[in-house]
């Protein structure tokens, strides 16, 4: 595929686990089990296609509203897949890191972030972003707090030099797909989406393999982006 018209960034909102497992009278839990299996399989997919950085938005800091059961299934799960997964960041040099508030993620949770980060730190052919206890409204909200500490002269702020207080460095995304037939941003990477492509379907997340991934792919290669400017 033409190397031009890959975005380099691109993020999924992974929406429909739930639904996924309703359908099939399975616990809620077998959906994120499956989302999570999916994303695997994905994940290096999109990677191959030439994608350099994938952000995924994996838990909200609205998602601790949900029930115990599923928010420690949710935990467990995360652990479970950042050790298993961990050869496979490395086999393909992918760097992995998170986006979100530490607070109040659980200790066992946080030890295998900081494992997963710390062992592919210097790997260079893509970047991993996990949206984990992650809000867009906090992500502000914390950057401006880091600026205020830092007691940094903000006259001649640029939106460039904001980004850098995010809570990742990332370039900014160029395709924003949401399973599902969910219409909102659900308070995902505001900042980051100001020209984003944006691609909404019905199609639940552990559903949503490498060949829907093509299909939007080309859906976003016919779309015409101005960045603000005029049609030419
Ligand atoms: C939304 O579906 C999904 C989540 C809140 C969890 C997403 C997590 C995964 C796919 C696992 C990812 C794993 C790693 C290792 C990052 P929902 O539960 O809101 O579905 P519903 O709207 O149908 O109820």
């Amino acid at each position: 595929m033409d190397r031009e018209i890959i975005p380099n960034h691109v993020a999924i909102i992974m929406d429909g686990n739930g639904r996924w497992a309703k359908r099939r009278n399975l616990p809620r839990s077998l959906g994120h089990k499956a989302g999570s299996e999916n994303l695997k399989k994905l994940g290096l997919h999109i990677f191959k296609c030439g994608v350099r950085v994938l952000s995924v938005y994996a838990f909200s800091t609205e998602n601790f509203k949900r029930s115990p059961e599923e928010v420690s299934y949710l935990m467990d799960l995360f652990v479970k897949n950042f050790k298993r997964e961990l050869k496979v960041f490395i086999d393909n040099n992918i760097r992995v890191v998170f986006s979100g508030r530490r607070e109040p993620l659980r200790h066992d949770v946080l030890e295998a972030m900081d494992e997963v980060v710390e062992a592919t730190r210097e790997n260079t052919a893509g970047i991993f972003n996990i949206c984990l206890n992650y809000g867009s409204q906090y992500e502000i909200i914390d950057a401006v707090r880091r600026i205020v500490e830092e007691k940094k002269d903000v006259s001649e702020l640029t939106p460039k030099e904001f980004e850098k207080y995010l809570y990742q460095d990332l370039p900014p995304v160029d395709f924003l797909i949401r399973t599902s037939g969910e219409y909102r941003l659900s308070n995902f990477m505001m900042y980051q989406l100001a020209y984003a492509e944006f691609y909404f379907t019905d199609c639940l997340f552990p559903d949503f393999d490498d060949k829907k991934f093509d299909e939007a792919l080309k859906i976003f290669q016919s779309r015409d982006r101005r960045f603000g400017g005029v049609k030419k």
